[in-house]
Parts: C-alpha cells; sequence; structure tokens
C-alpha cells in the first residue's frame, strides 16, 4: 500500500517532536510542513529531508497528496484549521486544547463524524507504559471501585517576570492558561485510567504574576533564547489553578497546577485511591507505577513487555530494565493512530484506542466549567 502522507502545521517545540517521532513510523511519509514563520518551516524541512514548504496553514490544507494533517500551530487556530483539514477530506492528529472553548470542541466532532475523519488529540502522557498499565489493571477490576483521586502538574518555565508565552494571552491562550494548558493532560490521565468522567467542578484561577515584561521579539515555548527589549504587560490569565472535582460515580478528588513553582519542571503527580487497593504515579520517575495495599507489603511496578498486562505490553517496547521516555509516549500514541489508519485505508475494523476529537472535546468541556466556576464561585456542572 502506498505511504500515508502527512502534512505539519506548526514547526515550533511541539511541532519539531512530531515531526522526530513521524520519522518511527514506518507507514509514512512526511511530505511538508507549514508556519507562518517561513524561516522556522525551512529550517524543519532542511533538517529533517522534508520536500514541501508551505507559507500557511490553508496552502497546506490545499495539496491533495497530503492525507493527514498534524496540528502543532498554538490554542487559537486549531479549531480553524481542524475544521478546514476536515472539510478538505483530511484526517487530523491535533495538539491540545483541541479549541479554544467546548462550543468550538463540539462542532469540531459533528464535523469529523459528517466527514468520516480519523482524529486523535496529543494527550501523550496515557502512552507511558506503566499509565497504560493502571488504566488496563483498573478495567479489569484490580482497583475496584474508584473512592478518591488526587495530584498536580507543576512547571517553573514562567517563574520570571521576564518569562512570556502566547500561553498568557486570551486571543491566542483562550479563556484559560494553566487549566487548559496542563489541567487538560491531568484530567485526560484521571478519566483514562478510571474510566470514570468528571461530573462537576469547583475550580480557582489565580494569576501568580499579574504584571511580566514581554520580549518585542516573542522566543518560542521553552527556548533559553536571550532577549533584549521588553514591554510592561497586565497578565489576565491564570498560571496557578486548583479544582476539587467530582466523578461520575461520585469520586471525590482535587487537583492544582502552577507554571511558577521553582524547581518543577513538569512534574505531574496522580493518585488513585480504590476500594480494593490503590495507585500512584509521577512523571518524575515515569516507568514506575506504585501500588498501595492495606492488608500486605505495597509494591513498585517497573514497564516491562514481559510482566505488564498482555494489551499493554507492546507500549513497553525496549527489554526491561530500559526506560521509556518522553518521545515514546509520543510515539506509542502516534502508532495507535497510524495503525488504525492504516486499517481503515485497507477497509479492515479498527479500534480507536487513542484519545480523539471526542476526547479533546471531554477536556474542553472540564475546562469551561473550571473558567465558569471561577468567576461564580460555585461549583459547575460539567456540559457534554
Ligand atoms: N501534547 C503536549 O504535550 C504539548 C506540548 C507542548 C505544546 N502543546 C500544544 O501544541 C501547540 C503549540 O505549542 P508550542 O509549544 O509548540 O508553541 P510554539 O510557539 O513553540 O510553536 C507554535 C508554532 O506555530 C506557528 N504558528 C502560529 N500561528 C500559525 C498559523 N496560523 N499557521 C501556521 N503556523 C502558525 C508559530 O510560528 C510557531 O512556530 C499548543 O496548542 C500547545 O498547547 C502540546
Amino acid at each position: 500500500m502506498s505511504p500515508i502522507r502527512v502534512g505539519l502545521i506548526g514547526t515550533g517545540y511541539i511541532g519539531m517532536v512530531h515531526l522526530e517521532i513521524l520519522r518511527r513510523i514506518v507507514e509514512v511519509e512526511i511530505l511538508a510542513v507549514a508556519d507562518t514563520n517561513r524561516e522556522l518551516a525551512g529550517r524543519a524541512a532542511a533538517k529533517l529531508g522534508i520536500p514541501r514548504i508551505y507559507p500557511s496553514a490553508d496552502d497546506l490544507i490545499a495539496d491533495r497528496e497530503i492525507d493527514v494533517v498534524h496540528n502543532c500551530a498554538p490554542n487559537n487556530v486549531h479549531f480553524d484549521i481542524n475544521a478546514k483539514a476536515i472539510r478538505a477530506g483530511k484526517q487530523v492528529l491535533s495538539e491540545k486544547p483541541l479549541s479554544l472553548d467546548s462550543k468550538e470542541s463540539a462542532a469540531l466532532v459533528a464535523l469529523a463524524a459528517e466527514h468520516d475523519a480519523l482524529t486523535a488529540v496529543n494527550f501523550c502522557y496515557r502512552y507511558y507504559p506503566v499509565v497504560q498499565e493502571a488504566a488496563a489493571r483498573v478495567r479489569r477490576g484490580d482497583l475496584g471501585e474508584v473512592r478518591a483521586f488526587m495530584g498536580h502538574f507543576l512547571q517553573d518555565w514562567l517563574f520570571y517576570d521576564t518569562d512570556y508565552s502566547w500561553r498568557l494571552d486570551p486571543e491566542v491562550a483562550g479563556g484559560a492558561n494553566v487549566i487548559a494548558d496542563l489541567g487538560s493532560h491531568w484530567c485526560d490521565l484521571v478519566q483514562f485510567i478510571t474510566g470514570r468522567t468528571i461530573t462537576e467542578v469547583m475550580a480557582e484561577l489565580h494569576t501568580c504574576l499579574p504584571r511580566r515584561r514581554k520580549p518585542k521579539s516573542g522566543p518560542l515555548s521553552f527556548s533559553s533564547q536571550k532577549v533584549a527589549e521588553y514591554e510592561d504587560v497586565e497578565v489576565k490569565l491564570d498560571d496557578y489553578a486548583s479544582m476539587f472535582l467530582r466523578l461520575d460515580n461520585g469520586a471525590r478528588g482535587n487537583f492544582t497546577t502552577c507554571q511558577a513553582a521553582a524547581g518543577r519542571k513538569v512534574d505531574i503527580e496522580l493518585q488513585i485511591f480504590g476500594s480494593k487497593e490503590s495507585y500512584a504515579w509521577s512523571h518524575v520517575h515515569p516507568n514506575a507505577l506504585w501500588i498501595g495495599h492495606r492488608d500486605r507489603g505495597n509494591e513498585m511496578f517497573y514497564e516491562s513487555a514481559a510482566l505488564q498486562t498482555a494489551d499493554t505490553q507492546k507500549y513497553a517496547a525496549l527489554p526491561t530494565g530500559h526506560p521509556m521516555g518522553y518521545h515514546d509516549a509520543v510515539f506509542n500514541l502516534f502508532r495507535d493512530y497510524y495503525e488504525a489508519l492504516g486499517a481503515k485505508r485497507a477497509g479492515k475494523p479498527y479500534q480507536v484506542r487513542f484519545p480523539d476529537f471526542a476526547t479533546g472535546h471531554t477536556e474542553m468541556c472540564v475546562i469551561d466549567a473550571a473558567v465558569e466556576s471561577n468567576k461564580t464561585g460555585r461549583w459547575v456542572k460539567v456540559g457534554r
């Protein structure tokens, strides 16, 4: 069968991660990149030998030879790019958060169904092997009924007032910053592992640094590039947020996130307490799953192709003891997506094991509810 031809839009931080990982998917040929910053797109194409460079998303989407669009542009153009790509008959793998709000994400789910587009959203943290293992054990009944859960997602790249990102600008990021940027990943982990739905939230969003000095020429996300000139700006979006959460079975949880927590880099933690046992996972030690018991010794389970449950062994691809990392988690997601797409193209049955636009919409509904709760100071039911 002919290769699946991919075009990628947005060659910034995560766009380059996608491009590196796409090279590991044998069925794929990366045909084109597009970025409004032509220099960046040109650099990515030269580095990875990509033949076509487009100055805009529209130009790339108009290329009839492209089968799949990877959308790695900032949040404010997710809806537009995803919708245009679907209407042009493409399959779409989009970055998170799926859109600026849940109205947009609901429209994208409907559009994908109408055009029979296979979609995915890059909630990559669920693809660490032991996170998949935890979810499989929950499905098997090991956890029992989930009773409570808690955790955090902390970073420090917005610690100084000279740190700035489009993520702080509501025009580009949407109605929220950190609760959408990091909270969407954490809520995806909770819903994926427990198999439950978040139904109600009570949230407080806060801006630790309400004034920042914005570089006059914008560096890319997470760049260490030195900047010479700044302008003072008022920051309207959150760099800290806390939420109380309720699941559809009545389980209670809480979550805190912050991008100004000095020393915390990508510090994700999730603890889940069930009626039979407990799980804890930390991205600081991503290869281990803690399993807690009341009546016998606790366990530390390490990722292992030999020891994981049968349907998650493929995610621990290396011989036991060789740690998998962030790139491997993204690879695991892409591989599930492209396996399904290969089957779809061949007219064979396939399973959507990966987060798709419906998943992305679910997370947008939680974010919208959190923004609403912060405004009203009340519990808010999560829409659908
Ligand atoms: N899944 C993850 O773990 C993860 C990690 C980082 C970022 N992201 C998401 O990826 C997206 C991009 O984030 P980033 O950190 O790579 O940002 P970035 O600023 O580093 O890169 C964005 C790129 O998009 C380009 N761009 C902007 N508008 C465009 C347009 N209309 N058409 C084409 N290109 C355009 C910019 O020039 C830039 O090169 C965001 O939505 C973010 O939430 C996800």
